[in-house]
């Protein structure tokens, strides 16, 4: 939205892929400070999210919001400041109606919903030092023009805090009632393009559910040209390291998160996740293409099937590159600068895994293993020795 504190992709973790409803303040404080010693928070991770299932069922005297005294005794200032002490920012998650999605579906009780007291709860989060929301609609399906209406209250109570708080929305728009797509970008910093991804491959048809990386994927592709600095389709937290992917398709996930510019929102246990995991999660290539400033969605240039080419430029003028093979075998998949958007017949090619040169050519190619995806940034201009060699990425080997 305008005057988003979100100029590129938030970075962060969030509760909810790995603990759902069973949260407390010891686990957040566990995490957060493995975001330290895990390197995440050098690599660029920021926001610590508690998601649903952190408040009273029943609010105080007074209507407001208030912490569970069981899992969070110490309160949500406390936790906050926890937080900030580590150089870290705090989140927090509510609805725009009078459920939140767990009170919905009736795995918590109560209905602590924020519609009718924006201004009130917008003024508890900021009192807490909350620095990013993530404000979800369940219940009941609304209308678009509701969703409008509630997701701009909040929005404007926000701002009226004089805290600058990213504002994350889930207007389950791919839901019957809600229906089809809508730009939140004067709205919202960022929103949900999707059902919520779960840790599988692909699901069926584009819009099953559960959705696997593939399914979203197919549906956030589409909205690329909405992407951009403070306004930001959301496909959905991470599922790097859950058990659902291997190894390979964590890396496959990643790159495509990173070449749609979607926030990266680690949502796996990070306090014992393994060093590939953790390597995954920290890629330096892969973070800078994401984070890049020109906050460009990359658009999916090729689409044959199984194997599919994306594209993002970048704001040095290079284009990061993407070659996804959906399919169960491996695949050549090729390309050219001229249908990434380069100009001229010379160009650099940098594995965006390894940070290794793997030469120049006039044709963009690798042979990517199944589920995998080679990720190159592609450079124009800079003409290079030795042209000849046929490229085969190092990255297609690894992922
Ligand atoms: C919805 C959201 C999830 C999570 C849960 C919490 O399903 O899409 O990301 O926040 O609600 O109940």
């Amino acid at each position: 939205a305008p005057g988003s504190p979100a100029l590129t992709p938030p970075m962060g973790w969030n509760s909810w892929n790995s603990f759902g409803c069973d949260i407390n303040e010891g686990m957040i404080r566990q995490a957060t400070d493995a975001i330290v010693s895990s390197g995440m928070r050098d690599a660029g991770y920021q926001y610590v999210v508690v998601d649903d299932c952190w408040y009273e069922p029943q609010r105080d005297g007074a209507g407001n919001l208030r912490a569970s005294a069981s899992r969070f005794p110490s309160g949500m200032k406390a936790l906050g400041d926890h937080i900030h002490a580590r150089g870290l920012k705090f989140g927090i998650y509510m609805a725009p109606t009078d459920r939140t999605c767990a009170q919905r579906v009736g795995t918590y009780p109560g209905s602590t919903g924020s519609g009718g007291r924006e201004a009130q709860d917008a003024r508890t989060f900021a009192s807490w030092g909350v620095d990013y929301l993530k404000y979800d609609w369940c219940n009941p399906w609304g209308t678009r023009d509701e969703q409008v209406a509630r997701f701009t209250a909040m929005r404007d109570a926000l701002r009226a805090t004089g805290r600058p708080i990213v504002y994350s929305i889930n207007p389950n728009s791919l839901h019957a009632i809600t229906g089809d797509k809508y730009d939140w970008g004067q709205v919202a910093d960022l929103w949900r393009t999707t059902e919520d991804l779960l840790d599988i491959w692909q699901n069926g048809n584009v819009n099953s559910y559960p959705m696997g990386v593939g399914n979203v994927v197919d549906v956030t592709a589409p909205l690329a040209a909405q992407a951009g600095p403070g306004h930001w389709n959301d496909p959905d937290m991470l599922v790097v390291g859950r058990p659902g992917l291997t190894l390979a398709e964590s890396r496959s996930h990643f790159a495509l998160w990173s070449l749609m510019a979607a926030p990266l929102m680690a949502g796996n246990d990070i306090r014992t996740m393994s060093g590939d995991v953790s390597a995954i999660l920290r890629n330096p290539g892969l973070i800078a293409v994401n984070q890049d400033r020109l906050g460009a969605g990359g658009r999916r240039v090729r689409d044959d099937g199984n194997t599919e080419v994306f594209a993002k430029p970048l704001s040095d003028g290079s284009v990061a590159v993407g070659l996804f093979n959906r399919g169960g075998g491996s695949a050549t998949i090729s390309t050219t600068a001229a249908q990434v958007g380069l100009s001229g017949s010379s160009f650099t090619l940098t594995d965006l895994w390894t940070g290794g040169a793997t030469g120049s050519s006039g044709t963009i190619s690798a042979t990517v293993p199944a589920h995998g995806v080679a990720a190159f940034r592609v450079s124009g201009g800079s003409p290079v020795a030795a042209t000849t060699a046929r490229l085969r990425g190092t990255g297609s080997g690894r992922c």
